[in-house]
């Protein structure tokens, strides 16, 4: 059943080109409109809208934090994200204008579970993002849009992720179409843009060598730490959460904006950094992230840096550049994830650590 693999984790991995394709299977037409059928929420209640709250757990939080920069940037609906396990204890507002976001994998996740029963209370709108038909949580919401990413069994989610990133930029898109914004000449080209994701995720497997040897360079890092900004910062507390979880070692991701605010103080020499840098068209923020990875490099720590092909500004300033595919800014945390993935998983087989089933943790958690 691990299908030639020796880990669920690792064949999970792999599967995510299908998984993202299977996401985003029949879910636009031919006349470029968007479909989610399954969105049981009628268009004029979606036009009346005016604050989107995502709630979700662990990975999922981070699809949230992504989507959030997607959502509010095509649909000026103001995005906030929260942690599930916090949302209900601090009298969050919320009303029949909201459209609260839940997104869980299991569809299990109690702390998830019981912040859209408060949302639901507060009589708010609730569309659940989720991976397994007919769990609790999409039972228990107005609207579902599933993730196909099939069963997920590394209790350190994968596909589940790339899979809900997708759901998340579907969603926003088609909260633009329904709402008319003025990204609305622009969604089919976004679209397009999704259904090229899957062959993207594939070249980034295709060179998974250069990260597994970075594992095995990496294996006795006492500490790694992940920068990354604009969507890129989600993209770095995912990786630094994904080396936690497999390889349980020190990992923290930052926002590189905030290095000097204090992180760099931790800079010390032959520190593994890895850094996210947004796409060359993103010029101020690109040069910004360039000039974060000058300032660490210069205090020793070995730059793992992740950035678009052919961007030859900033490899001077890299010790190992792991290339993605060309891709606009928003949808790169789908492509820069993979190889943050490989190298947790790598680093920890390498430990002799269980991937699939980490120490501490368990796949669905159904206490609060
Ligand atoms: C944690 C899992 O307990 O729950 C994480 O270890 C997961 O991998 C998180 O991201 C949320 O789970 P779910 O099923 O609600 O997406």
């Amino acid at each position: 059943e691990k299908g030639g693999y020796d880990w669920f984790m690792r064949k999970e991995i792999y599967e995510q080109p299908k998984a993202v394709a299977d996401t985003l299977l029949g879910r636009h037409g031919a006349d470029g409109q968007l479909k989610l059928d399954e969105i049981r929420i009628s268009e004029s209640e979606l036009r009346a809208i005016d604050k989107i709250v995502i709630i979700a757990c662990g990975t999922a939080s981070y699809a949230g934090l992504v989507a959030k920069y997607a959502i509010e940037h095509w649909t000026r609906v103001p995005c906030e994200v929260e942690l599930a396990s916090e949302f209900r204890y601090r009298d969050p507002i919320v009303g029949p204008t909201t459209l609260v976001v839940a997104i869980s994998q299991s569809g299990e996740t109690a702390d998830t579970l019981m912040a859209i029963r408060h949302a639901r209370e507060q009589k708010a709108k609730v569309l659940a993002i989720c991976n397994t038909n007919g769990s609790t949580i999409p039972r228990e919401s107005d609207a579902v849009i599933y993730t196909h990413a099939g069963p997920e069994i590394g209790v350190a989610s994968t596909k589940g992720f790339l899979t809900q990133l997708v759901a998340c930029y579907l969603l926003g898109l088609y909260l633009a179409q329904v709402r008319g914004t003025r990204f609305g000449d622009e969604i089919g080209s976004l679209a397009a843009e999704l259904d090229k994701m899957p062959a993207a995720i594939s070249a980034v497997l295709a060179d998974a060598d250069q990260v597994q040897a970075l594992a095995a360079e990496f294996v006795d890092a006492p500490s790694v730490l992940f920068l990354g900004r604009h969507v890129g910062y989600p993209v770095a507390l995912e990786g630094a959460l994904k080396l936690k979880e497999l390889a349980y070692i020190h990992a923290e991701g930052f926002a590189a904006g905030e290095l000097k605010h204090g992180p760099i103080a931790l800079v010390e020499d032959q520190l593994p950094v890895f850094v996210v840098v947004p796409p060359q068209g993103r010029d101020l923020l690109h040069e910004k992230v360039v000039s974060n990875i000058m300032e660490i490099r210069a205090r020793g720590a070995r730059t793992i840096v992740l950035a678009e092909q052919g961007d030859t500004s900033v490899a001077p300033y890299a010790d190992v550049m792991i290339s993605l595919p060309k891709v606009s800014t928003l949808l790169q945390p789908i492509l820069a994830i993979v190889p943050l993935q490989i190298f947790a998983c790598e680093l920890a087989t390498r430990k002799g650590h269980d991937v699939d089933q980490p120490r501490n943790l368990a796949k669905s958690v159904t206490v609060e």
